[in-house]
């Protein structure tokens, strides 16, 4: 496909078709107390000084013992970072600040209903949970390092105990987000070959007690019938001493965290000293094809990197109290809401609920209440937020030094909102493009040392090379104004390590495309793909334009066409099935599936609604369908390729553009009539 065209559909894809917005300056206020205001930091971090410059992050870290290589290039695109250096992960989110921190809030946790108190977990506290389930995860669950264990959990403290805990001894932690279905998390602990479920009773969302453990007991069927026996289910309890869940304990299978835990209870298990190169967690995330895949990510790299990029990105100092509201069954979540910020002694604030409950004031409630500093969320809260009580922030007295952005592109109408009313102009904005494989930021500015530009990611990121590449691997230069495939030059530490099980997928996914050369062991040849269209200005600024793939971001979730497509297809009368990214004023983007019928069979709303339910069940509330198109037919190329963009258009009411080199040309004006007249 021509490289216009390419562009062209990256650019509907997000629906928006920005001018170029003019620079805003850091406030005084911010630049004096920053942690980077120093602008050699380029300098040190230019390619001269690769890779040595990442030293600068893993010395923020306590090691066991130093590397003494920085980065192993030798068996491209598998790079090793920090080879031959020791650390403990958890060690250093917990222990290595109890003599300095040890009273101070690690966790600030926020239930959803408002008039149940707020916990404070302290660093000591942490380590004393986190120790304890620790010794429940080795002598009564059975697991050693390297063994990977699966969470199911929502927005509660007892997740990043968890994770902590499971890092302490170098077991792999592999959180499933909490919105996910008892199906997605059986598929994940099957792949991941993993048969211990970490879960809880029940949680609040949105007003209502969702019972958790009922779902256990789906994934632990649906796991065995996948080929994997879950042996035990650990049963967190959202209060102490009761059970809020419908489902049954399986005697022999489930048990209750609290009690099993008793035996432990102020005892300590010594942090064991893993590689840095050990894997730390994995996480599922969607891509084009068929199943998601197990991201894989390091001890060493990745902490440095979160550590450093939580540092000068975040402006994270041990006094700051920082908010990401973001869940921690995503990337945002592990490497800035747990890793990042503990790493450096932070508090970090966290919220079990959602944005509006009860009312549109409730997170600046919270802010003002705890003191919040810093904020970080993703731009469906804010338009969400914006929408529902524009002058709200006003109302409350808080006041940010620093807020984020994260997981879809901003639109500068959002952007200058959240600057102006949340940030009420004393704030920066930092917009961080990066994903679940990149483990951490890859553009942003650096908010002392450049200025922000609404709706523009930034720059590279100190160490991180970004280029655009056209479709032939032609450099799309700054400032013509052309969209192109954005990529990472360089390797860094917190890029991840592998697929879990599957290397090759990994090199086909991230590297084949602009590969060089197969046998090259030079890291030049070796650009990461990202996925994403993207747009470079004159000034250095990247602008992201949203997934050349079949990947959907929907309200900052990634989802694939092609899980979505499945799941419909799991209704019997569906022949065949299109699953497209509709744009929506507040969540981005939804999905909207398009469905041709098998012959004998009719449509009606009765299948449409059971269409839903299908996906539902099969991924979880997050992925549920908008809208279900039954169309007489789907629109394909000749060689028999759906369509998807052209229904995107359709869907988005734009021009979908010559259309007669289809084999069934005629039924797309068929479709758009049917589907706009509804
Ligand atoms: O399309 C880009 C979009 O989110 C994708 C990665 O999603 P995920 O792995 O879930 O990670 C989200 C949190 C890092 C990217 O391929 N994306 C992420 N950040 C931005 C963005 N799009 C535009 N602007 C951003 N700041």
């Amino acid at each position: 496909m021509p490289t216009e065209a390419k562009a062209g559909t990256s650019e509907s894809q997000i629906g928006v078709h920005w001018r170029e917005e003019p620079l805003t300056e850091p406030p005084g206020s911010f630049v004096s107390q920053a942690n980077m205001s120093d602008p050699s930091v380029f300098e040190r971090f230019s390619e001269k000084n690769f890779p040595k410059c990442f030293e600068e992050y893993a010395d923020l870290l306590t090691w066991d013992s130093k590397w003494h290589t920085i980065l192993d290039a030798g068996n491209p695109p598998f790079w090793k970072w920090f080879v031959g250096g020791k650390l403990n992960a958890s060690y250093n989110c917990v222990d290595r600040h109890l003599t300095s921190h040890g009273s101070k809030a690690a966790l600030i946790w926020v239930p959803e209903p408002e008039d149940e108190p707020t916990r404070i977990i302290t660093y000591r506290q942490l380590y004393d949970r986190v120790n304890e389930f620790a010794l429940l995860l080795s002598e009564f669950a059975r697991l050693h390092a390297g063994d990977r264990v699966t969470f199911h959990l929502p927005m509660i403290p007892e997740l990043p105990v968890s994770m902590l805990a499971a890092a302490r001894l170098g077991i792999i932690h592999n959180q499933v987000f909490g919105g996910f279905s008892a199906k997605a998390c059986a598929e994940r602990m099957e792949d991941s070959k993993s048969t211990v479920l970490v879960t809880i009773d029940g949680y609040y969302r949105n007003g209502k007690l969702i019972d958790k453990k009922k779902e256990a007991d789906v994934t632990v069927t649906e796991a065995e019938r996948l080929g994997t026996k879950v042996e035990k289910v650990l049963v967190w309890r959202r209060f102490p001493g009761q059970y809020v869940s419908e489902a049954p304990m399986v005697k022999g299978r489930d048990y209750f965290v609290d009690e099993a835990m008793k035996p432990f209870s102020g005892k300590t298990i010594g942090p064991v000293s893993m590689d840095a190169e050990a894997p730390l967690f994995l996480m599922y995330t969607s891509g084009s094809t068929g199943m998601p895949k197990g991201v894989q990510h390091r001890t060493g790299g990745y902490l440095a990197y979160v550590a450093g990029t939580s540092k000068y990105v975040q402006d994270i100092h041990p006094e700051d109290v920082y908010w990401c509201f973001a869940d921690i069954g995503w990337i945002t979540g592990h490497s800035y809401i747990v890793y990042g910020p503990l790493a450096l002694a932070a508090t970090s604030v966290m919220y079990e609920g959602v944005p509006l409950y009860p009312d549109a004031g409730r997170p600046w409630r919270i802010a003002e209440r705890l003191g919040v500093n810093i904020f970080h969320t993703a731009p469906t809260t804010i338009r969400m937020l914006r929408k529902a009580g524009p002058d709200e922030p006003s109302k409350y007295t808080f006041r940010f030094k620093a807020m984020t952005t994260v997981g879809e592109p901003i639109e500068p109408e959002a952007w200058r909102w959240f600057y102006e009313t949340v940030g009420k102009k004393q704030a920066v904005i930092t917009d961080t493009w990066w994903q679940t494989e990149t483990g951490g930021f890859m553009c942003s500015t650096i908010p002392a040392l450049s200025p922000m530009k609404a709706g523009s990611a930034g720059p590279g990121m100190p160490g991180i090379y970004p280029i655009i590449y056209d479709e032939d691997g032609v450099e799309v230069p700054a400032g013509q104004n052309r969209a192109g495939n954005i990529c990472i030059r360089n390797p860094w530490p917190g890029i991840m390590q592998t697929i879990w099980g599957d290397p090759d997928r990994f090199v086909r996914t991230y590297y084949s495309k602009y590969n060089r050369n197969k046998e090259s062991k030079d890291w030049h040849d070796w650009p990461y793909f990202a996925g994403d269209g993207a747009v470079l200005a004159a000034d250095g600024y990247f602008r992201i334009l949203g997934r050349i793939d079949d990947v959907i971001k929907v309200a900052g979730h990634r989802l694939g066409t092609k899980e979505l497509e499945n799941a419909v297809l799991a209704t019997p009368e569906v022949a065949e099935a299109a699953a497209i990214a509709m744009a929506d004023e507040l969540r981005g983007h939804v999905p909207v599936i398009y469905v041709a019928l098998k012959p004998g069979t009719s449509s009606s709303k009765e299948l449409e609604e059971r269409i839903k339910e299908n996906v539902v069940k099969e991924l979880g509330p997050v992925a549920r369908p908008r809208l279900v198109h039954i169309v007489p037919d789907l629109p394909k190329t000749r060689s028999g390729k759906i369509m998807r963009r052209l229904l995107a258009s359709i869907s988005d009411r734009t021009d979908y553009g010559d259309v007669t080199t289809l084999a069934n040309p005629d039924i797309v004006e068929t479709i758009r009539r049917q589907v706009q007249a509804e």
